[in-house]
């Protein structure tokens, strides 16, 4: 008796807990929201993030902080939140890095399809394979010839494994069939500090950290990773174009809550989201930045849950080839 009455009056107060929890989030939010950033400040993931959610904050009616928590190729970040009290006031903007981490680590503090509940899709953005200033290759073959020719010396800067900027590096070295020496950083941020400084030679980086630097000549610029030239570089080519179709790749990106998180907040949020990427601000910085916003059907719970499932399974078998893990 003593134990059906500890069973009933645990099951009482679960059930207490989940009806104060959906309580709660009918007046969500109530408070400032935290968004964190799995990069450093002023990289590309930084940029997004920060323009998004300056207008979610709009509709939500509270301030969205954002918090840099780089390291480890996103996933420190990604555990952050998947640790988080799952009441809608700590989120993730990540990218395809969280499909990526969940193969090229054999273990991730997190297990990523079941530690996070879904918001919605936010943009796709195109990379640029660049070089340091006075690199003396003058398009992608040069490039390449150079490469190949110094391999024990060519340096490639990303943000870790599990980074865009890692994974647009595997495809090249992978396309060309030559391994280079990587140089980690816990965000594009700093590492395109170091390529404009002359210190690393080549890195593959998104256009929302990129687009201005190639406008100014600060950097070499070979080629980008969309099907189509961009309007903002329209003298680049694609990968495509020049040799690589292999490169191809949209980084896509989304906004993630700890599981758990009530449905009533996830809902606000998607609706936020929603009507930011129809904000003409964020629009029109987008396509300064050479991308556009996800469509307005994409910013939601499922689309974005069948993106990361698809792109698990799609990238999977690419890793196992590249045979590069973390541990
Ligand atoms: C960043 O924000 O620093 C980037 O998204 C890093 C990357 O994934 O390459």
């Amino acid at each position: 008796m003593k134990i059906l009455n500890a069973v009933l009056g645990a099951t009482a107060l679960a059930a207490l807990s989940l009806f104060s929890a959906s309580a709660n989030a009918q007046g969500y939010p109530e408070r400032q929201i935290t968004m964190v950033v799995p990069f450093s400040a002023g990289g590309p993931t930084d940029t997004v993030t920060r323009l998004v959610a300056e207008s979610m904050s709009k509709d939500l009616g509270q301030q969205i902080i954002v918090e840099n928590v780089g390291g480890a190729g996103g996933t420190l970040g990604a555990a952050r939140v998947a640790n988080a009290e799952p009441d809608g006031y700590t989120l993730l903007l990540h990218h395809i890095g969280m499909a990526t981490s969940a193969t090229l680590y054999r273990k991730l503090p997190y297990d990523t399809l079941n530690a996070f509940e879904y918001v919605g899709l936010v943009t796709e953005v195109p990379m640029t394979l660049l070089a340091r200033k006075d690199m003396e290759a003058t398009d992608l073959k040069g490039l390449i010839d150079y490469a190949k020719a110094n391999q024990d010396k060519v340096t490639v800067a990303n943000a870790g494994i599990g980074a865009a900027s890692h994974l647009c590096g595997m495809l090249f070295m992978s396309a060309i069939e030559t391994s280079l020496v990587t140089v980690p950083y816990k965000g594009t941020g700093p590492a395109m500090t170091d390529l404009l400084g002359g210190q690393v030679d080549i890195m593959c980086d998104q256009t929302t950290n990129t687009t201005k630097q190639i406008q100014a000549g600060t950097v070499k610029a070979y080629a980008v990773t969309s099907p189509e030239r961009l309007d903002v570089l329209k003298d680049l080519p694609t990968v495509k174009e020049a040799g690589l179709p292999q490169m191809e790749v949209g980084i896509w990106h989304g906004i993630y809550a700890p599981k758990g998180t009530p449905k009533e907040a996830i809902d606000k949020l998607s609706k936020a989201l929603q009507v930011a990427l129809k904000d003409p601000n964020v629009a029109a910085r987008f396509v300064e930045l050479g991308t556009k916003p996800s469509p307005e059907a994409d910013a939601t719970p499922e689309a974005l849950k069948a993106k990361l499932e698809g792109e698990i399974a799609r990238w999977k078998p690419v890793i196992e080839a590249a045979g590069q893990y973390a541990d």
